[in-house]
Parts: C-alpha cells; structure tokens; sequence
C-alpha cells in the first residue's frame, strides 16, 4: 500500500492505475478505523482494481470545535489496518494541503444539498454538511473514483451526498454499506473510543430500544413508537436523546402515518455523557 500525502501525488497515482485500465474504489474517511471502516474497503477492493482511502479529520464540518479537538487520531494503526485490508493507497493530507491558507478565509461554495440536508444533523449541526459536502467533493474531483463507499451508521449523510453529486454534476456510484456493530448490538463508530467504562455498558441500549421497537411498530403509531423508543433511552442513565425522528427514507420528511411511504427509517442521536451517538433502523423497506 502506498502512502500518499499531496494532492498532486494522489492525481498522478490515480492517472497511472488508470492508464493501466483500473477502475477506482474512494473510500472516505476520517480516521480512527474501525471493523465499520474495514468492511467498506473490503468491499471496494472487492469491486475495483484500485482502492483509495483518505483519511482526514475534516475542520470545516466540525461546529463544535471541542468536538473537533477531541475526535480520535490514530494514523499508525489506521495506515496498519488499511494495509492489511488490501487498500491499495491511502491519502493522508494535512489540513494546509486541503486548505491552503486556512479553513476560515475562504470564501465557501454554497452547495445545493435539498431537504434532506435541513432536517435531523441538519438542524443539530448547523453547517455540518456544508462541510461534508465541501471535502467530499474536493475528495471527488481529484480521486475522481468510480464508486465511493459510505457506512449507512450516517444514513443522512449518505442522502445529502446523493444530492450533493445530482446538484454538483459529479459522475460516480455511491455505494451504501450496512452498518456493523459490536457483539452487543453497538453500531461501530470511532466515537466510541471516547466513552468510559459505564457509559460503554449502557450505549447499546440504544440499538436495543430501536430494535424492540420493530416489532411495537406493527401494533402502534408512528407517535407512539417514537415516543417509546425516546422515553426508554432517556430513563437510563448516561443517556440522553437528542432527537428521534421517524422518517420517510426517501426524503428524510418526517411522517405521521406508516402508510406515508413503503421505506421508513428512525433516525437517533444520542447523548452518551459527552458522546454524541448515532444510529438508525428499517421500519418498513420497500418490497
Ligand atoms: O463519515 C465520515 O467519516 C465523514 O463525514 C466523511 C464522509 C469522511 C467526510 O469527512
């Protein structure tokens, strides 16, 4: 695996593999790799010649500059795991490089990301996928794959990048990979190194309480299951519901029937002490 730290390095390599007839595998990332991130570079070397992972804490989709500075960075293990995983470049850009002359002088493309970017994280974290659509389009235009890879954990995100290359004119198949979890139900996330021992037991409660909350489903209201999903979480210490939406997974707009749409996602984040959590579950999928 070849390490690769200017963008000039990245455009030459992706030139040559494709002068050479490769197809290319992105896999955006943020570091701090877990089984999650694995799965989705196991299945982009599945599916391409050539697989690039980058690895970059993106500032500018960070409205929380705590959260920022605490986010985890381990570069060794991710360029070990990467390797192992048979990725066959990894582009581990400063922030200079992606921002020459900072984060804060520029003068931002507004991107035109629809509804789906209003609502939920949208409205939690303003700008947020501004800026996630700010590095995923700079990611795009000079890796300029065939596929890229996201973990449906940011089932969202995944809709607002959607629209982000509708509304960019960016040519490329976004593959949606299943969220993994640890043995306890806990979706995978690299924020789950931050969180104590106590709050680490609880945590999985959150995927326990949308589970169960399937089956209620068939029987009660969308109001109903979403308020016994957020009252069961917020009984339990250490957690604390952000928002819970139920939602047609289309649009993202929020119903009140479950006849609305024939695909219907609750989308969760939660509050683990200081953690900010999140996860999702299938109400109803398409036939
Ligand atoms: O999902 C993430 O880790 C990030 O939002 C992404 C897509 C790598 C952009 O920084």
């Amino acid at each position: 695996m070849i390490i690769l730290r200017t963008i000039n390095d990245v455009c030459r390599y992706v030139s040559e593999q494709r002068d050479h007839g490769a197809s290319v595998g992105l896999v955006p990332t943020m570091g701090a790799l877990h089984e999650g991130h694995i799965s989705l570079v196991e299945k982009s070397v599945s599916e391409n010649t050539v697989t690039v992972v980058s690895v970059f804490v993106n500032p500018t989709q960070f409205n929380n500059p705590a959260d920022l500075a605490s986010y985890p960075r381990k570069e060794e293990d991710d360029i070990r795991l990467l390797a192992a995983a048979g990725a066959s470049a990894v582009f581990v850009p400063s922030v200079e490089e992606i921002y020459p002359g900072g984060t804060e002088v520029q003068e931002p493309h507004v991107f035109d990301l629809g509804m789906a970017a209003e609502v939920m994280e949208g409205k939690y974290r303003p700008g947020h996928f501004q800026g996630v659509a700010q590095i995923v389009s700079k990611l795009f235009r000079i890796v300029m794959p065939d596929r890229a890879y996201f973990g449906e954990k940011d089932f969202q995100q995944i809709a607002v990048i959607r629209n982000m290359i509708k509304s960019e004119g960016i040519d490329v198949d976004i593959v949606a990979c299943p969220i993994k979890r640890a043995d306890d139900g806990l979706a995978l996330s690299s924020r789950n190194a931050l969180l104590s021992p106590e709050e680490r037991k609880v945590a999985p409660e959150i995927h326990a309480a949308l589970k169960d909350s399937v089956e209620y489903s068939f029987s009660h209201s969308v109001q109903a299951t979403h308020d016994t999903v957020v009252e069961r979480i917020n009984a339990i210490p250490h957690l604390d519901v952000e928002y819970f939406e139920i939602v047609d997974a289309r649009t993202l707009a929020a119903i009140d029937e479950w006849e609305e749409s024939p695909w219907v996602v609750g989308c969760i984040t939660v509050y683990c002490g200081k953690v900010r959590l999140i996860d999702n579950i299938a109400y109803r999928l398409p036939k």
